[in-house]
């Protein structure tokens, strides 16, 4: 496989590196001069006022090394790829030796990962070893969103508090991991007007019972019956088929300011859990999950 976009940068390359290499060579040879028979010149040269310099030739030994790296460079393009696109002789790449690697790694891990698979999520979660393996793959793949010990930031929902956007059942926090998430609370600034979006707002912060203008929440309640309870439901306890959030509890995704409250409502919200099936395969998939579902689980605890 060739990741250049045109034949010229094959012969570039190529000439580029058998010209350097003919002159090292080149410059080498032209330098092994022996001792010359007769008394020890001096160069003609003077630094530094006083400064000069016999005209001995270079130490053998040090020349040979020279050669020895040169040599090694011939070697080298002989049998690795180099010299443009062309193979090398043992047929070595960066991706076959990745597969390989991966082959190996599949080998040695993929009757530990069946075990577990076959195992109830809920079991595995409580296995310590599963726990262990679980964290790792969270670490490596989940981290840079949830954060290293999964409890989210601002639009990064926390895995660790029991407080789901779609459910914390096993089925249902594997089939996030699986096919990803598409969280969407339009936008709804146009249809609100400003003011009406501050009084939902004021709505909202006491639906959880934090403080409100009462004057403004009244008139918000109308508009929230209007405009919100298709996906946040009457009550606004939230509606986990649509990831819509409850809106009643002190859990809060992107924040429970009043300001933050209007910016949701009047430019909308879009959130994306990326899917992991291709990438991950059911395997890891399923410690994954039981990660997540155990961590949930050990908060419940204390
Ligand atoms: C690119 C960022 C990103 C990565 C990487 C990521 N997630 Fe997410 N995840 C999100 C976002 C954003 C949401 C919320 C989606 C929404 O608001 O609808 C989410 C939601 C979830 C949920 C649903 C939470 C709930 O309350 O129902 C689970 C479970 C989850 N992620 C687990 C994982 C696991 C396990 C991994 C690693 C395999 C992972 N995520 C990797 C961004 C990410
Ligand atoms: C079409 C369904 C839908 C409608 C209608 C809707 N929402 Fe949402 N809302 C959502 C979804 C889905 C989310 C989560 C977005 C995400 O995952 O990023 C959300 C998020 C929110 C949040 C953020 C909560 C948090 O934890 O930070 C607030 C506040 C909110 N909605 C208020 C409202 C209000 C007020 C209305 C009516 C004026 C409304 N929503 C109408 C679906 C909807």
């Amino acid at each position: 496989m060739s990741d250049f976009v045109s034949d010229f940068w094959h012969y570039y390359v190529t000439g580029l590196v058998v010209l350097s290499v003919a002159f090292c060579i080149w410059i080498l040879a032209s330098n092994m001069t022996r001792r010359s028979p007769g008394p020890v010149s001096l160069h003609d040269h003077i630094w530094d006022e006083t400064l000069q310099e016999y005209n001995h030739p270079l130490p053998r030994w040090w020349m040979y090394l020279f050669w020895l790296t040169l040599f090694f460079a011939i070697g080298y393009y002989f049998l690795y790829p180099g010299l443009g696109n062309l193979p090398g002789k043992i047929g070595w790449t960066s991706v076959g030796q990745y597969q390989e690697e991966m082959k190996k790694a599949d080998e040695q891990f993929k009757p530990i990962y069946d075990k577990y698979l076959k195992q109830d999520l809920l079991a595995v979660a409580v296995d310590p070893e599963a726990q262990a393996m679980g964290q790792r793959l969270f670490l490596t793949y989940c981290a840079q969103c949830h954060g290293a010990d999964a409890r989210g930031a601002k639009g990064y929902p926390n895995l660790t508090d029991g407080d789901w956007l779609y459910g914390g059942d096993a089925a249902t926090v594997k089939a996030t991991i699986v096919g990803g998430r598409q969280g969407v609370m339009p936008a709804l600034g146009g249809v609100l007007g400003a003011e009406g979006v501050k009084d939902v707002a004021n709505y909202v912060r006491s639906l959880s019972g934090l403080a409100h203008d009462s004057l403004r929440a009244q008139r918000g309640k109308d508009a929230f019956m209007q405009n919100c309870v298709a996906c946040h439901g009457p009550e606004g306890k939230g509606n986990q088929a649509l990831g819509a959030p409850n809106l009643t509890d002190r859990v809060w995704l992107y924040g429970s300011s009043e300001a933050t409250i209007v910016e949701t409502v009047s430019k909308g919200r879009q959130n994306q859990m990326p899917v992991f099936k291709d990438l991950l395969g059911e395997p890891k998939i399923h410690l994954l999950a039981a990660y997540v579902i155990g961590l949930s689980k050990n908060q419940d605890k204390q």
